[in-house]
């Protein structure tokens, strides 16, 4: 049964989420205010609003993504900005609640349009889905449990044009469920996919999942993620975008949330790191992932696996690193003599995505 959020606090876990949904939106937005058209509407889409706010009036999405346009207001009355902001929840009540909530903010009808609906997810879907080939649109899913981004929604989400999503899933309850055929009708994980990996890895394994199926077809597309640990439960956000920018900004959301890996509210691989007692060598006191990422960048570098600046960057992005990680690593080997870059300095940015400068292995000593 859904749960009333009036009648309970927010946890910490539901926290993390909300803020995380709050930071991307103001990370988004203005790549979009900033070229915007009247004839292009720019969407933000909550297809799980809830009721508006928690038993102590903390804010839920819905609000949190109008603070976040409130901000961007000089921007949209500058650009005369077309914004819409579609909030649909199943549940009756929380509807009205939230509708009444929305009504009682005053939102200035040059800020944007809104539209709370009590509508299912599916048919909330299927109807939003054409109003999204008109201009960039955010999809927030902060759906209930795990079952509602199933193979093929997942795959018209792929398919929209200009949208980046996030949404939420109970990655350990597919772990428990994962064989169930209810659960198989909706999201078909081979087994041992979620159970074969660490208990601490169950969101990463339902990334994965999500990945394949994004990559099934062939077509670039750039995931990221970010595991929460609620009392005994796994759950976590799954990003998606047609454009590395987009998961650049998301990692660097992440990676201020999680200053050491990047990627969890908890220490996901165990590292029991303590800067208040130094360990013998310097690499065990930095997170293992961050070793493994400096060791697999090298080595790809110096195989000729990634040959441009370009491919570092996507490489350091697609691997949860942010664009100053990789650079790190191709300018030691740059410095060592070991590799050159053709054209000028490596730029592991938009920059050098745009226009890639090639990298040279060295094998004679000479430069
Ligand atoms: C995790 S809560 C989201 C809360 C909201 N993002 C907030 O910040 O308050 C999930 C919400 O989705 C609603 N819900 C559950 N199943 C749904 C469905 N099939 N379609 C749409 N909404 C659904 C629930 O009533 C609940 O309000």
């Amino acid at each position: 049964m859904a749960r009333n959020f009036h009648k309970s606090p927010f946890d910490e876990g539901t926290r993390v989420k909300l803020a995380m949904f709050g930071d991307y939106t103001r990370a988004w937005l203005p790549v979009f205010l900033s070229q915007a058209r009247p004839s292009e509407p720019i969407t933000v889409a909550d297809l799980f609003a809830g009721p508006g706010e928690d038993s102590d009036g903390v804010p839920g999405s819905p609000l949190i993504v109008l603070e976040e346009l409130r901000q961007s207001g000089d921007l949209i009355g500058q650009k005369r900005a077309r914004v819409r902001l579609f909030l649909k929840e199943a549940s009756k009540s929380k509807a009205a609640s939230l509708n009444a909530m929305m009504e009682s903010q005053s939102i200035p009808t040059g800020l944007c349009s809104w539209k709370v609906q009590n509508d299912e997810f599916e048919d909330a879907f299927a109807s939003i889905r054409p109003e999204l080939n008109a201009g960039p649109n955010l999809l927030i899913l902060d759906q209930q449990g795990m079952k509602e981004i199933t193979d093929d929604v997942f795959k018209k989400i792929l398919d929209l044009p200009r949208t980046d999503f996030l949404f939420f899933i109970a990655s350990s309850s597919i772990r428990r469920f994962e064989s169930h055929p209810y659960f198989q009708k909706h999201l078909k994980i081979p087994k041992g996919a979620i159970t074969g990996a660490t208990f601490n890895d169950t969101h990463r394994a339902v990334t994965q999942y999500y990945r394949e199926l994004a990559t099934s077809s062939g077509e670039q597309y750039f995931l990221g993620s970010f595991s929460i640990k609620k009392g005994s439960n796994i759950y976590g956000l799954i990003f998606g975008s047609h454009h590395p920018l987009g998961l650049e900004k998301f990692l660097r959301i992440c990676w201020r949330a999680d200053p050491d890996r990047g990627e969890a509210n908890y220490d996901i691989d165990d590292d029991h790191l303590d800067s208040r007692a130094p360990r013998l060598f310097r690499e065990m006191d930095q997170p293992r992932k961050l070793t493994l990422f400096h060791q697999n960048l090298r080595s790809k570098i110096l195989s000729g696996d990634l040959n441009t600046d370009r491919s570092v960057y996507l490489d350091t992005l697609e691997e949860g690193f942010l664009p100053a990680d990789g650079k790190a690593v191709l300018k030691e080997l740059i410095k060592s003599g070991q590799v050159r870059v053709v054209g000028g300095q490596p730029r592991v940015s938009m920059q050098g995505y745009g226009a890639p400068r090639n990298l040279e292995v060295v094998t004679d000593g000479a430069i």
